[in-house]
């Protein structure tokens, strides 16, 4: 297995491209099933979770196409990818794809919609807590879903088709709204998405489901309201810039110091991280094209978060934000309300010297003085690449077993911090 070494020290400076988010992506391929026509997605980063869709959407006959190279494009700038469901000859998820990608047991609800029937694999255990689908599937029988649950398998079905109705979710999902989107664009009638997820990736969905036909009001808002309509059509849409991966670098600016342009993103998709680090003590400006971070110097100020569903705080940069805390000075509380067992990250920070005790949700970080680069172990996306932060600070050489994990969510990792002046490298098995 691959690992990454880094020795720290070296302040960060120069620019890092951001790239299409993951999270958008993925919903977005998976929306290319509501339709016979070809879905276009421009800016679709290179990653193993996209590859792993890609087998699951190819697995039931959607045809995947990869435009060539063009002009100026790097092997680091995203690709234009074409969708086209017109020969959908399986309406199986396998357990062996599914597990393999969690977000893919989304395909049940377009696999639903489109052609009355859907048997997907529930996907299975999860490194950051149950991660159940109840939700999800609530929202499908809301939209009039036969549902059982057999040998493992969600089995869906509709007599004539699925029919608006009014879902209402107990608490934020992120997954569920995606799901109820999509059914509800091709159900018959009005349906009311009650406490709908507000964040990004849910309007970039919905944007897109517009530009293919669907009619949608209220994305980006508690309430969404779906008229559906009985056909979709092909589209072009360019995927936006991943927060998750903006809030990375910004955090890991902030904690080894320098001078960094992140590339092509917004700050409007992360204020809520985007203000708690400039209360750090760390410089965050707009620049036309991005976002400017820089810290020079002064020490890092201790702030409290706690995650919340967006505009709150992500839970995505929970484990990044208390790898920069462990340097703070003095002492900052990091409490977890969307998933259960997000912590793992706690034990390997521990390994480089840092101070953390858990007392169930709740983090409390001491910061020290510094840390001390050694060995760890990447556990999930996010929570690796907290050590990777954690290890440009430390001094000394920090080794990160697992790198798979990164691979999942984090293009041209090591090309990107390169450059900027970090000294990472890949070390293949
Ligand atoms: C998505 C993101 C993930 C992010 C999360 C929260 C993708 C591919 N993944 O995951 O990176 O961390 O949003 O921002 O976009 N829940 C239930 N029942 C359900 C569904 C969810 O109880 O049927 C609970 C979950 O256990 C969790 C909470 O709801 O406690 C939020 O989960 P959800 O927003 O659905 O996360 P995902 O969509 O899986």
């Amino acid at each position: 297995m691959d690992r990454i070494h880094i020795t720290g020290g070296t302040p960060l400076n120069g620019v890092i491209p951001i790239s299409g988010a993951k999270n958008a992506a993925l919903p977005l391929m998976i929306a290319s099933l509501l339709t016979g026509e070809t879905l276009e997605l421009v800016n679709v980063p290179r990653l193993a979770d996209i590859a792993s869709l890609s087998r699951i959407l190819g697995n039931h006959g959607v045809d995947h196409m990869v435009v060539g190279k063009r002009p100026g494009q790097t092997a680091e700038t995203g690709q234009t990818v074409r969708l086209t469901a017109s020969n959908v000859i399986d309406t199986t998820a396998p357990y062996e794809l599914v597990s393999t990608m969690r977000a893919s047991f989304w395909v049940v609800a377009p696999l639903l919609a489109r052609f009355g029937e859907a048997k997907v694999s529930l996907p299975g255990g999860c490194a950051i807590g149950t991660r159940p689908v109840d939700l999800l599937i609530m929202a499908l029988e809301k939209l009039g879903a036969q549902i059982e649950i057999d040998g493992g398998y969600v089995v869906a079905k509709t007599k004539n088709g699925l029919r608006g109705g009014e879902i209402r979710f107990p608490k934020v999902t992120v997954g569920g709204t995606h799901v109820a989107l999509m059914a509800a664009a091709l159900a018959y009638g009005t349906t009311v998405i009650e406490n709908a997820a507000r964040e990004p990736e849910v309007v970039d969905l919905a944007e897109c489901l517009i530009k293919m036909g669907a009619r949608i009001e209220g994305a980006g808002t508690p309430r969404i309201v779906v008229e559906g309509v009985s056909r979709l059509h092909g589209a072009r849409h360019e995927v936006l810039p991943d927060r998750i991966e903006t809030g990375t670098y910004a955090m890991a600016v902030a904690m080894a110091g320098g001078d960094v342009t992140l590339e092509d993103t917004r700050a409007d998709l992360l204020h809520s991280a985007l203000d708690v680090l400039a209360t750090t003590g760390t410089e965050v400006t707009s620049t036309e094209s991005g976002i400017r971070i820089r810290r020079n110097g002064a020490g890092i100020a201790a702030v409290d978060v706690t995650t919340d569903p967006f505009p709150g705080f992500p839970t995505d940069l929970q484990a990044q934000f208390m790898a920069l805390m462990t340097l703070a000075k003095g002492r900052s509380h990091i409490r977890e309300t969307i998933f259960e067992n997000r912590f793992m990250h706690v034990q390997e920070l521990a390994r480089l010297g840092a101070k953390i005790r858990l007392e169930g949700d709740l983090a409390v970080v001491e910061g020290v003085e510094r840390l001390k680069g050694a060995p760890v172990m990447a556990t999930d996306l996010r929570a690796s690449v907290s050590l990777v932060i954690a290890g440009l600070a430390a001094e000394g050489e920090t080794q990160i077993n697992r790198v798979y994990h990164l691979d999942r969510g984090f293009e041209a990792l090591e090309a990107k911090l390169g450059r900027c002046g970090a000294e990472i490298r890949r070390v293949r098995a």
